[in-house]
């Protein structure tokens, strides 16, 4: 399972860098995360000179548009196990230490430990395998409106994300979409052949 947060982490001078990046969590290790941050970004870089993060949890979608493309001036506080910085307006945090640092690859593996976790509406970030099958539930239930081969390449494409962000809970409901998107399809050719 992927989850989407804003890693925020201290650059040159203190600076805060907050950024969106997909936090792996990983099966049978309670209290540890994966971050696999590209080499050229500087989250990647402060986690390795520095050591540390604040992994924010945040439903504020604009926050992802502005933390990706720009270096926005946020409302912060300063983390209190670790040199770091926390969003103020997040909905969790974990406060967060680098334990490995593995550099295979266009993606870096950094291994972290959580020290602190703070929850406020529960610990839990954006999951794109969720909302891909909100928006294919949607497209299910508009088949009507839509060209069959529309609906297709827009389902596969959510499962594209399904299989790469999603648990097991999400890869069925999204096998159970297609089929029942496929069921229709050939419904629809009896009915043109007729
Ligand atoms: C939802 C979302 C998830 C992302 N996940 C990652 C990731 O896991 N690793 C990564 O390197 N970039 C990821 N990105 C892209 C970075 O956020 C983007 O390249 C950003 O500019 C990096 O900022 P920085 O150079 O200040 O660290 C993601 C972007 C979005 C919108």
């Amino acid at each position: 399972m992927i989850i989407e947060t804003i890693v925020t982490t201290l650059g040159a001078g203190g600076r805060c860098n907050p950024a969106p990046m997909g936090v792996v969590l990983l099966s049978g290790e309670e209290g540890r995360i994966l971050l696999r941050p590209f080499k050229t970004t500087h989250t990647f870089r402060n986690l390795k000179e520095t050591g540390f993060a604040v992994v924010n949890m945040s439903w504020d979608g604009a926050l992802y548009v502005y933390t990706a493309l720009g270096d926005p001036d946020l409302p912060l506080l300063p983390a209190d196990r670790i040199p770091g910085r926390v969003l103020r307006d997040h909905r969790g945090y974990w406060e967060v230490q680098v334990e490995d640092v593995r550099e295979e690859g266009e993606r870096a593996a950094v291994t972290c430990r959580i020290v602190k976790e703070v929850a406020r509406e529960g610990i839990w970030g954006f999951n794109r395998a969720r909302a891909a099958l909100v928006e294919g539930a949607i497209l299910a239930t508009r088949l009507h409106l839509y060209a069959p081969a529309f609906v297709k390449a827009e389902l596969d494409r959510l499962a594209e994300v399904v299989a790469r962000t999603g648990g097991l809970r999400e890869r069925e409901a999204m096998d159970y979409l297609q089929k029942y998107a496929a069921r229709a399809r050939k419904v629809g050719e009896g009915n043109a052949a007729d």
